[in-house]
């Protein structure tokens, strides 16, 4: 990378930066991620995450560590049957895989990633848990659910900017631990905490379309269609993150284990690596605000210069903001639109994405903005959009605008028409 790209790379990573600082991210760390090769990069990456301001919460799994130490093991469905023998065992691999991500999250040595870092890493009874009792007549003993994830307790350590590392067992009232699957704790902490996202890392780096090609957003009610070609392991995770996403975790993210790299590619990126499931299917375009003001003048000064968007003052965005419309990713503003009626048509001007952001195939935030937009006018009753344009023709074309002539146009923008700028004419019928 020159130092050029370099720049640009690290310029288009920093609204992320703000994004991230202060929102609550649980991690679950599968037991095939523990035992893989790239857990010391996805620990580096983690503890980039946190020196950054993210608050982390890493759930491990250590099913992989259990079943080869008891290969013999009695499952009922896809849960093991945890005998006193059993839970012994698992409390000790998980005591070691403690071990083994707390001293992980403790390196420090100079010509490393994680070199001045220091990171409090704390576990605790943070989890109560009551026996899940007769499935199919077998006693599955010591094999627990989860009652109470003790969301106060562990938003306190956050504050402390500890990192909170949670192993999959919970604690009853009257003292017994009882084993709980790592994806069902990950899952229930987020909800109980209210964490923006929920991050699992899995043996497949995304879901993907039938022809292979990654699909890096979709909605929670869209994740069946894609359950029938993924493992056993692979379908729990999904259906973890959509059951997390429809109970109010902000977003959550399907990333490969064994992708160096990819936590980073898919937070600081915009088309991002993985697969991310979110009620907004990945963005939202909403109405603007005073407070986007800032915002939008960033968004649309370039273009105002290279000659793609007519100059507005701030004074002006300012008095006409009620207007506009926003179009946000992960909350940074990344896409704006306007809407000016005139009696029955709707004037469609300055359609801008970020540049960073712009033609990214799985956002399609130019795509998005225009469709809102139609929304309202139709929602007006405005019978035609136009939109009067010099270097997107092709692209509103394809969104359903013809050429038109200057006469369509309603009188004042005729006489206000800038001969000079020689901006085409595109008219689209709403009704
Ligand atoms: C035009 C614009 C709003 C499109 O937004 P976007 O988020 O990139 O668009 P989408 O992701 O929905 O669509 C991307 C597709 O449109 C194509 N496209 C983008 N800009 C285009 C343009 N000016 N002309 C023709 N096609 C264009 C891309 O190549 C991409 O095609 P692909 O999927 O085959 O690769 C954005 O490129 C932009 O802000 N341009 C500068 C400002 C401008 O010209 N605005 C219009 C004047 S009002």
């Amino acid at each position: 990378m020159s130092s050029k790209d370099y720049v640009s790379w690290f310029r288009d990573s920093t609204p992320y930066i703000s994004a991230h600082r202060q929102k609550t991210f649980v991690v679950l760390l599968s037991s095939e991620a523990i035992a893989h090769g790239e857990l010391t990069n996805i620990v580096h990456d983690l503890a980039l995450l946190h020196v950054l301001g993210a608050r982390l919460v890493v759930v491990h799994g250590s099913r992989t560590q259990v079943d080869a130490e008891m290969p013999d093991a009695t499952y009922v469905g896809n849960r093991r049957v945890t005998d006193a023998a059993a839970m012994q065992t698992i409390a000790r691999i998980n005591g070691q895989i403690r071990t083994q991500l707390e001293g992980l999250f403790s390196m420090g040595l100079p010509a490393t990633p994680m070199h001045n870092t220091d990171i409090n890493v704390v576990s605790g009874n943070f989890v109560t848990a009551r026996p899940i009792g007769v499935i199919d007549g077998v006693d599955h003993v010591y094999t627990g659910r989860i009652r109470k994830v003790h969301a106060k307790r562990i938003h306190t350590m956050l504050d402390s900017r500890a990192l909170v590392l949670l192993p999959p067992m919970g604690f009853s009232p009257s003292g017994q631990t009882f084993n709980l699957a790592a994806h069902e704790l990950a899952t229930e902490t987020a909800i109980a905490l209210e964490a923006e996202k929920l991050i699992v890392f899995d043996e497949r780096a995304y879901l993907s379309e039938e022809d292979g090609r990654r699909r890096g957003t979709l909605q929670p009610g869209e994740v069946d269609a894609y359950l029938e070609t993924c493992s056993d392991a692979t379908r729990v995770h999904v259906e973890c993150l959509a059951r997390a996403v429809r109970a109010g975790v902000g977003r959550g993210h399907m990333l490969g284990f064994a992708e160096d790299g990819a936590l980073l590619g898919e937070l600081f990126t915009a088309a991002g690596v993985g697969t991310q499931i979110s009620e907004d299917g990945g963005g939202a375009v909403r109405p603007a605000t005073a407070r986007d003001v800032a915002d939008i003048v960033e968004i649309i000064r370039p273009l105002e210069e290279s000659g793609a968007l007519v100059r507005r003052s701030r004074d002006r965005l300012e008095r006409e903001i009620e207007r506009f419309f926003v179009a946000e990713v992960d909350g940074i503003v990344v896409g704006t639109c306007a809407l000016y009626p005139h009696q029955d048509q709707g004037e469609l001007a300055c359609v801008a994405v970020k540049q960073s952001f712009q033609s990214s195939r799985t956002l399609n935030i130019g795509s998005r903005l225009v469709q809102t937009v139609e929304a309202a006018a139709r929602a007006a009753g405005l019978k035609r959009l136009f939109i009067l344009t010099t270097q997107a023709e092709d692209w509103f074309r394809e969104h359903g605008f013809a050429s038109a002539d200057l006469s369509a146009l309603p009188m004042e923008h005729r006489l206000l028409y800038n001969y000079q700028r020689a901006s085409k004419v595109m008219i689209k019928q709403l009704s």
